[in-house]
């Protein structure tokens, strides 16, 4: 018997040590390297995530937080940017991020990745008082995405209909009207509150983004929480987990939220400063693992509440390099969004704003929450998209002859109507029951009056009444 026990007696000495450590009390610690953005401290016994202060002679105090550790060395980095430190500065922990204001007096608002206004406006104050730590939502207990959201963009209100709840991806390149996009939901959705999240913009875009783009009337009902790219990495994290953090505590009192992210990629290069200048290898084009696991972590938390609670609808912009959709953040999220919008330069080229390829964009939660009618005319819209694109080269060389075939003849014909209804101006909104009676009309006008639509429908074996007959019934019931 002791002999059994001696080696398992040894293999737990071993953990003494551990034990001994959680019982130190909170010990402050001592600077004693710092790379790049990367301060190391020894003396330290807190966990990764923790806040701390780092307390200059001068009596300065500079926010950093643990992001890892080598045995006794604690990785730590700033959150704002610092200059003046030095070896051997003390390194208190601190219960940060605790107590941050929350409730109506949000709205309006500009803050910082910490909260603080940026506005001018005086300090928010709300009574009410929570933590940075996401609030948690049984999977299960996840109310299912049953209702639409008007976000007042005809293209998508009608052919990528949105649903309370759901959460998208904006794919665009560079300077293809993702700002302005976002700016016109903010503007003309019915959700309640619009909390929208500027991460790694340029400076200057803010601004134009809060004075030109929300305008006074966007800027009303919504929280805008920013952080440009040069603030240093670690803020432009927290400046995304604030604006999720603002967006579940009005989803928590029953409101429904739009949480637009501008942009995702910038957040998923921010993870990936902090990553690599801790020393995790890069894996994906320079990115290391961690940041596929972040992105995970942020998106999950939009989405409905618990049942009759409320809902966070969220856009997040992903910028596709070069226009190009394989780019591993793109790829990675497309894999976990319920929904991509492509936006394409071609169009934007072309002066087609919001410039949405529709038949690159996808709402996956679609079909469950609009009606058979609704689904049929979306989809006869894309075919009669199709049609036309699948053609474009011979229609332009004149080599596709007028009868050959009734379809194309169809796509032709309406084609200019199409464009003219995905394009909106930047002033112009587009409530939802407008928007499904455009798109009605756009759809069916051909068909009841050109001779080619009506060849094209018996060919298809029935007008578009027939094919909604075939589908009286909902595909869900219409919960609207
Ligand atoms: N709906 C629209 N109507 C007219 N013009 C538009 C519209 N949307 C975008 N634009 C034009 O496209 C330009 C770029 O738009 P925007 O700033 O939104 O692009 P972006 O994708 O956010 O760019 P960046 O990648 O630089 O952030 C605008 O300055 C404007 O001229
Ligand atoms: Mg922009």
């Amino acid at each position: 018997m002791t002999k059994l026990a001696a080696p398992l007696l040894k293999r737990l000495s071993r953990y003494q040590h551990y034990e001994a450590l959680e019982q130190v009390p909170h010990a402050q610690g001592r600077l004693t390297r710092m790379v790049g953005l990367t301060l190391e401290a020894v003396g330290l016994n807190v966990s990764v995530g923790r806040q701390c202060k780092v307390v200059l002679s001068s009596g300065r105090e500079v926010e950093a937080e643990v992001v890892g550790f080598d045995e006794d060395k604690t990785f730590l980095m700033p959150v704002q940017k610092v200059d003046g430190l030095q070896p051997g500065a003390r390194v208190v922990p601190v219960d940060a991020h605790k107590n941050l204001s929350m409730g109506e007096h949000l709205r309006g608002r500009i803050l910082n990745g910490v909260g603080q206004p940026l506005d001018g406006l005086g300090p928010v104050s709300c009574r009410a008082k929570v933590d940075l730590e996401p609030s948690t939502i049984n999977p299960l207990h996840r109310h299912p995405i049953d209702e639409t959201l008007d976000v007042g963009i005809r293209a998508i209100n009608s052919l990528l209909t949105v649903g309370k709840g759901q959460r998208i991806g904006l794919f665009a390149g560079s300077g293809v009207g993702k700002s302005v996009l976002l700016g016109m939901m903010t503007r003309f959705t019915t959700a309640d509150v619009v909390v929208v999240g500027l991460i790694g913009e340029r400076g200057r875009e803010v601004k134009e983004f809060v004075d030109h783009i929300l305008g006074p009337q966007g800027l009303k009902k919504s929280v805008v929480v920013a952080a440009p790219a040069d603030d240093a990495p670690l803020m432009r994290l927290r400046a995304s987990q604030l604006a999720t953090r603002i967006a579940e505590y009005f989803r928590d009192q029953g409101k429904n939220v739009l949480l637009l992210m501008d942009s995702l990629t910038r957040f998923a290069q921010a993870q990936r400063e902090i990553s690599l200048a801790i020393g995790e290898p890069p894996a994906t084009k320079g990115y290391p693992p961690s940041v596929f696991a972040k992105i995970p972590d942020l998106v999950e938390r939009a989405g409905n509440g618990d049942k009759g609670g409320g809902s966070i609808t969220a856009f997040y912009t992903v910028l596709t390099e070069g226009d190009d959709l394989q780019d591993p953040i793109a790829d990675a999220s497309r894999a976990i969004l319920d929904g991509h919008i492509v936006l394409s330069r071609q169009l934007a080229e072309q002066g087609i704003y919001p410039a949405i390829d529709i038949e690159a964009s996808i709402s996956r939660v679609m079909p469950n929450i609009v009606d058979a009618n609704h689904l049929a005319a979306a989809q006869r819209f894309k075919q009669l998209l199709a049609r036309y694109r699948e053609n474009k080269d011979l229609i332009a060389i004149g080599a596709y002859a007028r009868g050959s075939d009734p379809q194309i003849d169809a796509a032709i014909e309406r084609f200019p109507h199409l464009q003219q209804f995905i394009g909106q101006k930047i002033g112009e909104p587009a409530p939802y029951p407008q928007s499904l009676a455009q798109l009605f009309t756009v759809v069916q006008s051909g068909a009841a009056t050109t001779p080619a639509a009506s060849a094209e429908q018996t060919q298809q074996g029935g007008t578009l009444k027939t094919a909604q007959s075939r589908q009286q019934r909902p595909l869900s019931a219409n919960r609207r």
